[in-house]
């Protein structure tokens, strides 16, 4: 895409290098944790679902295999070929774009809109809400999960400086008031928060990333501080686990 704003051309070139490893990592592609999704996000039968950021259509296979319609969005255009891939077998109910979420305009023309570990990339996740507000009806829902942080704010700095030493692409995980804020802030009504929690090994983690910094420099830095939702602890076998928090929620676009 020859015309791409420079913030959107890194996140494009970062995600598809990290598309592979990303498709398969244990986190993002667990069924069960995915169909908590579906379940969480509550939708009627047959909704049609606007996946943002639909990277490499796991979400959007979720909401599919549930029996909704999903058309999804990704700058990347290699996450958009494995997302059509992977989406194939479900036929016309699933499609894929490659472009921003931002810049799509059919107002009012889906039941929901969900995105997942999208918000900690945008660098102003109000306008990134606000533009799915756009897309979805009145009384249609809009379902967001992403990474928490802890709502001291140094806490949150060291975290935030630790996922970007490990990931140029990313911007700012926020911690869960915040997000609860941000969907009021975008209008939404009936706001539900629900969280999971999870372990994530380093090596696993830092390896699948694009990262600014050397391991060896990002692990010592991790190893001097802890956040809620970013909780590291050293394992005997000189690994290190990371205890890890991911918010669901889900605002009601009002009539
Ligand atoms: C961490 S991946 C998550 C992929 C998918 N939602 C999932 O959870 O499996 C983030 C994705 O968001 C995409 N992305 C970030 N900002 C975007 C935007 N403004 N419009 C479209 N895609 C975006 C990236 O290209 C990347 O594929």
């Amino acid at each position: 895409m020859g015309g791409m704003d420079p913030k959107d051309r890194l996140l494009a070139d970062t995600f598809d290098g990290q598309a592979e490893k990303f498709e398969r990592a244990l986190l993002q592609s667990d069924a069960a944790a995915l169909a908590r999704l579906v379940a969480f996000a509550g939708l009627s039968a047959g909704s049609k679902v606007f996946d943002a950021g639909c990277g490499p259509g796991l979400v959007g296979e979720a909401f599919l295999e549930a029996g909704h319609v999903v058309h999804g969005i990704d700058l990347s255009a290699e996450m958009v070929r494995r997302a059509r891939e992977r989406c194939a077998r479900f036929g016309e109910r699933a499609t894929f774009e490659q472009g921003s979420a931002l810049d799509l305009t059919t107002a009012g023309s889906f039941d929901a809109a969900v995105s997942r570990l999208v918000v900690h990339h945008t660098t102003d996740p109000l306008a990134f809400m606000m533009a799915q507000v756009q897309l979805v009806r009145p009384q249609g829902a809009l379902v967001l999960c992403d990474h928490t942080t802890d709502p001291e704010r140094a806490r949150a700095r060291w975290h935030n400086e630790i996922e970007r030493a490990r990931d140029r692409s990313h911007a700012r995980s926020l911690p869960p008031g915040e997000l609860l804020e941000l969907l009021a802030r975008a209008g939404l009504e009936s706001i539900r928060y629900a969280e999971e929690w999870h372990d994530l090994d380093f090596d696993e983690w830092f390896d699948r990333g694009t990262p600014v910094l050397p391991k060896a420099e990002v692990r010592v830095k991790l190893l001097s501080g802890s956040a809620r939702g970013f909780t590291p602890s050293l394992r005997p076998d000189g690994g290190i686990s990371i205890r890890g928090c991911w918010a669901m929620l889900c605002g009601v676009k009002p009539r």
